[in-house]
């Protein structure tokens, strides 16, 4: 049995990894090891079969002893210990939640659905580095995969729709701060069937720039408004959230850089954890869109197709239907009026499942198999 270890389990993404790993049986058939930065020796927790107390997760020598580490504990951990472990001689497999690693020569990004050729390959010669993807990009893949496998796309745009779960457990949080403040701020006024709309959307917007607003982690009011920006400013004016769209995509499908340009403008929205997008898509050919919904609808098990209309669209291509799940709808296809080679669609997928857990569960369950 492999010996296991696991860094960051205790997070939000490494929770939702345990759930998961035990949803599938999984730790019954590893020797899992628990790490910690912060509560060494204090007892493993309950996942079903015995593990020993808590291990220091700076501790070379225990980690050493592994064949495998998953770890959901971040970049600056990852940057810390990487190195200096495989500097070490370890050959274990790494498989790590965080981006630091992702575009590494030696790294493959790790979504199975989508390239399980790729991870075998890599694995033949001899990887022992993965990492999760994106979470909108996973979820993008996911979603599109049946039209790469095709080879039909010749350029896309995905405008994004990103939950307040990738931005962290706290974000999370300050989401149903900043709503509760809103709806306190017009309680009285809602209360009361006939006041003045007008009343009840200045009391709002004076609470969502009260100096007292709760912005500590998003920086700005994103319970009733949006954040058209995520992650670092890149030289040629991307965010870095959109340039892993590009960079990562074309990495995932074993392609070179920029094969397939991808970009577009990602955006932070209030939904809790499922991540959408809205995607243009320049096929390189007029295809039927019969064909269109039938790859996208065959790809892979957790993928589906939402009737372009407006009650399947509400009832199952939102947040709130597939939150929770590891379903990945795909709907609005239709051709645009630039053309009957520009698709449009429109997808969603819980941030945490797909976009970040679920991807790495599968590649250690590989190295199980
Ligand atoms: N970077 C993503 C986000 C989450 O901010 O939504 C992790 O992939």
């Amino acid at each position: 049995m492999l010996r296991t270890g696991f860094v960051g389990w205790r997070g939000m993404v490494g929770s939702v990894l345990m759930q998961r790993m035990q949803d599938d049986h999984l730790f019954g058939k590893i020797e899992p090891v628990f790490f910690t930065t912060s509560q060494v020796g204090q007892p493993a927790p309950e996942v079903g079969v015995e593990a020993p107390a808590l291990k220091n997760a700076f501790d070379l020598d225990e980690l050493k002893k592994l064949d495998v580490i998953v770890t959901c504990q971040g970049g600056d951990y990852t940057s810390e210990v990487y190195t200096p472990l495989r500097e070490a001689g370890w050959q274990g497999y790494w498989i790590d939640a965080a981006s630091s690693l992702r575009m590494a020569d030696d790294s493959t990004i790790v979504l199975d659905p989508v390239n399980r050729a790729l991870i075998d390959r890599q694995l033949d010669a001899g990887t022992r580095t993965f990492a999760g993807g994106n979470c909108t990009v996973s979820l993008m893949l996911m979603g599109l995969g049946g039209l790469f496998e095709a080879d039909l796309v010749e350029w896309m745009t995905s405008m994004t729709y990103q939950a307040a779960s990738g931005a962290g457990a706290q974000n999370m949080r300050e989401l149903l701060s900043q709503m509760s403040a809103i709806g306190n701020a017009a309680r009285a006024e809602l209360d009361d069937p006939a006041s003045a709309i007008l009343d009840i959307d200045r009391k709002v917007i004076d609470a969502m720039r009260d100096p007292n607003f709760p912005i500590e982690q998003f920086g700005a009011p994103l319970g009733g408004s949006l954040l058209p920006w995520i992650d670092k400013k890149l030289d040629n004016g991307q965010s870095k959230e959109e340039w892993k769209g590009g960079a990562e995509s074309n990495k995932i499908l074993g392609l070179a850089p920029n094969t397939v340009p991808v970009d577009g403008i990602c955006v932070r929205v209030g939904s809790m954890r499922s991540h959408a997008q809205a995607f243009t898509i320049k096929l390189k050919r007029d295809v039927p869109m019969d064909e269109i919904e039938d790859r996208i609808a065959r790809h892979n098990e957790w993928v589906s197709v939402v009737a372009n209309d407006k009650a399947a669209t509400l009832e199952r291509l939102t947040p709130a239907a597939v939150t929770g799940t590891l379903d990945v709808p795909v709907g609005r296809l239709r051709k645009m009026a630039m053309g009957n080679e520009y698709l449009s669609a429109f997808s969603v997928g819980d941030q945490l499942l797909w976009g970040a857990a679920e991807p790495l569960k599968r590649m250690l369950a590989l190295l199980i198999e």
